[in-house]
């Protein structure tokens, strides 16, 4: 916003106050010179965002703005205003309608993550991802062991929390679901270290995921050191891609209602929330939410590069 601020000539905000002087909506607008959708000219300015505080709406403060807007774009050499809105944004259409603006096209946007997503987002890490063999059994036990507790163990270890990593995590349980044929068991690699693996199981349903050949995202393990540089998205990708290939539809997952970073992830990447579930252990029981997404079929993507370049 402050860099838009700064370029004053392309860019301007307008903000309207109420009678007591709080901030009742604001506008920005800018001049737009490459092709704009339904425009004869060019430049054209274009209403970036309306926005009205709903104690504020139905006094005429939207309009007041849009007027500030095309006075601003007028000036700037202007002579059509645009705009776009969400198709299904019925009153925001009317609203524009009465301001004297007429629909010219409809548009739907597609997106698709290009293969380079885990080279551009895991930075300058030399990453590698490969499957695991029974031989990362250990690497994987240690790793899980350190990750579940850093994200759930927070405040130190009880009894509880400890016998359920050393049940899940032994090097037994991990050498057992690599060698499972419904497992998918994908490790990403810095420098001859495992800094992070997802685990997929094929083929597994759970009631509040929607229909479609399910598979569950058991796990998606990144070393605390090495989050945030888009080994995670990456390595959820693959396993996306891996699910797909199998034929699976739908991709599903559990996570804590309170692992909330965990919870973004997913929703910033397509998942959706399906309702809450119970994890328990031993008499512990612990609220999980279900979130999942439908899979593009498969073919209709690459999971990424098996190594992000230095
Ligand atoms: C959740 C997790 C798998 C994400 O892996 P990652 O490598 O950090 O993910 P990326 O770098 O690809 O993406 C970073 C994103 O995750 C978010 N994030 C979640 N936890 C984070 C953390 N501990 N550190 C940095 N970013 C984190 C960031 O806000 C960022 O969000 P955005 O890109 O949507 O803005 C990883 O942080 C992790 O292993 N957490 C602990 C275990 C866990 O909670 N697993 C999921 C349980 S279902």
């Amino acid at each position: 916003m402050a860099g838009f601020c700064a370029e004053s000539a392309r860019f301007a905000q307008f903000l309207a106050r109420d009678a007591t002087g709080d901030a009742a909506g604001f506008v920005e607008a800018s001049v737009r010179r490459d092709y704009v959708n339904g425009a004869q000219s060019t430049p054209v300015g274009f209403l970036e965002g309306l926005y009205v505080a709903p104690a504020s709406r139905g006094r005429g403060v939207a309009r007041a703005l849009v007027q500030a807007a095309e006075a601003w774009a007028l000036g700037a050499g202007c002579r059509e205003m645009a705009l776009d809105a969400a198709i299904d944004g019925d009153a925001a259409h009317a609203a524009y309608r009465a301001m004297g603006y007429a629909e010219t096209e409809r548009a739907v946007f597609f997106a698709k993550p290009l293969p380079c997503e885990a080279r551009a987002a895991s930075g300058s890490l030399p990453v590698s991802f490969r499957r695991a063999t029974p031989a990362d059994a250990d690497t994987l036990a240690v790793l899980g062991a350190q990750v579940f507790l850093d994200t759930y163990a927070p405040d130190g270890v009880r009894p509880t929390v400890a016998r359920e990593v050393l049940a899940t995590f032994s090097p037994e349980a991990c050498a057992a679901w690599v060698a499972d044929p419904r497992s998918v068991v994908e490790v990403a690699e810095l420098d001859g270290h495992v800094v992070g693996f997802a685990h997929l199981v094929l083929g597994a349903g759970h009631a509040l995921a929607p229909p479609g050949q399910p598979a569950e995202l058991l796990r998606l393990y990144v070393q605390r050191p090495f989050a945030g540089r888009g080994i995670g998205t990456a390595l959820l990708r693959r396993a996306e891609h891996a699910a797909a290939e199998a034929g699976a539809a739908v991709l599903w997952l559990t996570a804590w209602v309170h692992n909330a970073p965990a919870l973004a992830f997913y929703a910033a990447r397509g998942y959706a929330d399906f309702g809450a579930t119970p994890y328990r252990f031993e008499r512990e029981v612990h609220e999980n939410r279900v979130v999942a997404r439908r899979l593009p079929p498969h073919n209709a993507g690459s999971p990424g590069p098996t190594e992000a370049p230095p």
